[in-house]
């Protein structure tokens, strides 16, 4: 039954410019493209709109490390990401940028109003600046030692050996990751959007249904907590739209990233009949708004931009659909194993329809993370599209294609059972609108399931055999491909490609509303294959390559990344000591008996030395320069008296000496001749 016509608008978040599309932003853009589909596919007005988010510090520092300039920069990547994109089968009705004068527009017009409804505060905050480079830095473009535990090469807010938090001024030696300098206090005015005087409208703006049960419990924790004013500027240099009143101030990117959804749908609108801006984002609009987001960005999501929303006199989300993260055989996906999978590698060696359908059998409405296990994937794909609904059309076609010339049975048949996979799309077409697909696709292999118990039980391969039950066979094959037509109908969301092809071979455009329009009579085209298994070989070498990506990423890494050589050799003469002090460290000449690779070790070598009699174990990581064998017998330097410490591989009792930057720049020291295992070095 045709439902009145919904107008309806759905964004994903928007993906950074500076990066790839990998396998954790395609469960999003998925998820919302199954939905979208199911739109278009129930005949409701659906339009989808994303861009780059292009803006920020990372992208400025980026282009500047690759000689280019920063537009040069988010022009290549847009290009990528849609391609990733259309590759996977999302249909965007429009992939724009928030670098774009419909952004910069919005940006300022929402600004304007916050400000002259005395939304805006302005005060000076201090904050650590890279006297160099002559610019302001965040917390994660500071590295030194970390005041606690002294783990060195830690960020300015955390140490991820402690957990200790701080200040980057209370690090023991803090430098800019930029220039190897170290930072200075500095004093700015900042521009604040004052979020806490939106506290009752976000205590009911959350709680009207708008957000997950999930996600509205998480807030009202924040919300009762009070909230705090938002720091929306940053000071030049800065990639990003300039503040109106402000010289020199910049929209800081998380205000403007949001705002990049009504730019793009308004560039869409400016060039397409019919669709009017005004009616989905006035204040009193009837059309329905919906953002697709990830976990990490809710608060930007579900406080700020609302109630910039409110404060601008433009209406808010209908809902924000938050969904969680992906983890790859039941772990974050990792650059060194391989499993962090970029689009344009998974594309490389796999249909995106299996992934597109795998996600959909995993995702529900909740903010639960997503499991991709590698060997369920492969199972469950095999089984349920390939060996449940493609097989249905693959036992039957060829029969109608070769006995009967294309021409299914005029007589309609087995009524009761078809209406069954009719009446389904009821269910199936509430689990999609709720998000919940994993029992939309539960439900759709139920029905497989009936219809191939019914083909194997009239065996139409033995039927075809024998003149008399020639007949017979029509009628089978054309209820098959009923049902078939049905499945696939509702499997267009997830499964574009192979319907498509479903589509030319039953010669019918398939549309919720006509599923019920059955094919007796009809003509069918030559049946194609419409989707072979996935083998596990294909799995094995997609994670070769992303492995293979990951350590080519990680050599360009260290070669483009001078600032950490000269920080290295810059590195400024340690604090004076006394001679008392240095007495202390019992410095001897050892030999290198024997070397050995640790398992599962990135950087360390296990060596054996020998002091001369006495034997010691040190754990050193210097694996990145060295061959084992090339070290054994060897002599070197050790520090003896180092109170052995407990490491992931076992006991280091000492350590060795060496010098240089890292990577294969690791010299170990090396006596002159004559030097002998034990002797003290003084
Ligand atoms: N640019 C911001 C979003 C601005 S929206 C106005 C951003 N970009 S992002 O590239 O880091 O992430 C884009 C989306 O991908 C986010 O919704 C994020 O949650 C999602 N994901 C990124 N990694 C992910 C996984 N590993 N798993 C699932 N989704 C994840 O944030
Ligand atoms: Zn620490």
């Amino acid at each position: 039954m045709a439902q009145p016509q919904r107008k309806i608008l759905v964004t994903s978040a928007l993906p950074y410019a500076n990066g790839s599309i990998h396998l954790g932003h395609m469960l999003e853009h998925i998820q919302t493209d199954i939905w979208v589909r199911f739109q278009k596919l129930r005949g409701n007005l659906c339009t989808a709109v994303c861009a780059d988010d292009a803006h920020g510090t990372a992208i400025m520092i980026k282009a500047e490390q690759n000689g280019i300039t920063p537009e040069q920069l988010i022009d290549g990547v847009r290009e990528e990401h849609m391609a990733d994109f259309k590759d996977f089968g999302i249909g965007y009705d429009n992939y724009y940028s928030t670098h774009s004068p419909e952004n910069r527009e919005f940006a300022e017009l929402i600004y304007k109003a916050c400000r002259d409804n005395g939304k805006i505060a302005v005060r000076s905050i201090t904050q650590a600046y890279d006297p160099e480079k002559e610019m302001f830095l965040a917390d994660r473009f500071i590295k030194g030692t970390c005041p606690k535990c002294k783990a060195e090469d830690q960020y300015g807010d955390n140490c991820e050996v402690c957990s200790a938090t701080y200040t980057p001024m209370e690090m023991i030696n803090p430098r800019s990751v930029y220039s190897g300098a170290t930072p200075v206090e500095k004093s700015s005015d900042h521009y604040f959007f004052k979020l806490p005087e939106f506290q009752e409208f976000l205590q009911q703006w959350t709680r009207s249904g708008t957000l997950q049960d999930q996600v509205a419990n998480k807030l009202a924790e924040w919300l009762d907590s009070g909230l705090q004013e938002w720091d929306i500027s940053r000071d030049a240099p800065y990639f990003g739209f300039e503040i109106p009143d402000a010289p020199g101030k910049y929209f800081y990117v998380w205000l403007d990233a949001p705002i990049g959804y009504m730019a793009s749908f308004k560039n869409l609108c400016d060039r397409t009949e019919g669709l009017e801006f005004d009616e989905y984002w006035n204040k009193d609009s009837k059309a329905e708004l919906y953002h697709f987001i990830g976990k990490d960005i809710i608060n930007f999501h579900a406080l700020f931009w609302p109630a910039m929303l409110d404060c601008a006199g433009f209406r808010t989300p209908t809902a924000v659909n938050a969904h969680g993260y992906v983890t790859v055989d039941g772990e974050k996906m990792s650059k060194s194993r391989g499993t962090f999978i970029k689009a344009r590698t998974y594309l490389n060696h796999l249909d995106p329809q299996y992934l597109r359908y795998y996600f959909a059998a995993k995702l529900n409405s909740r903010v639960d993370d997503i499991d991709l296990n590698l060997g369920d994937f492969v199972q469950r794909v095999n089984s349920d599209v390939v060996g449940k609904v493609v097989n249905i059309a693959s036992r039957t076609a060829s029969f109608i294609n070769k006995k009967f010339d294309g021409q299914l049975q005029p007589t309609p048949a087995q009524e009761t059972m078809i209406q069954e996979f009719v009446d389904a799309g009821d269910l199936i077409a509430e689990l999609y609108e709720t998000r919940e697909y994993g029992k939309a696709m539960r439900e759709i292999m139920r029905l497989a399931d009936i219809a191939n118990t019914y083909i194997a039980d009239e065996e139409p391969w033995v039927k075809a055999k024998n003149e008399e039950t020639l007949p017979q066979v029509q009628e089978i094959c054309t209820v098959a491909l009923n049902m078939f037509a049905i499945l696939a109908t509702y499997l267009k969301p997830v499964l574009p490609g192979m319907v498509a092809d479903a589509e030319a071979f039953l010669n019918k455009e398939l549309t919720w509303d006509n599923r019920s329009e059955l094919l007796f009579g009809k003509t069918v085209n030559k049946f194609q294959a419409l989707m072979a298994r996935i083998e596990a070989p294909q799995i094995e070498a997609m994670i070769e390559e992303g492995k293979t990506e990951a350590a080519a990423e990680a050599q360009a890494k260290e070669q483009a990344a001078p600032t950490e050589e000269t920080e290295l050799s810059k590195e400024p003469i340690a604090d004076e000591i006394s001679f008392d002090d240095f007495a202390k460290v019992d410095l001897r000449i050892a030999k290198i008996a024997k070397a050995e690779h640790v398992e599962k070790a990135n950087k360390l070598l296990k060596l054996t030395l020998d002091l001369g009699g006495e034997t010691r174990t040190v754990f050193s990581g210097i694996k990145s320069a060295y061959k084992p064998e090339d070290l054994e017998g060897k002599l070197t330097i050790m520090v003896a008296n180092l109170a052995p410490r407990k490491m992931k591989f076992g006991l280091s009792e000492g350590m060795v000496l060496a010098a240089g930057p890292g990577g294969e720049e690791i010299y170990l020291l090396e006596p002159h001749e004559g030097a002998k295992p034990g002797q003290r070095v003084m």
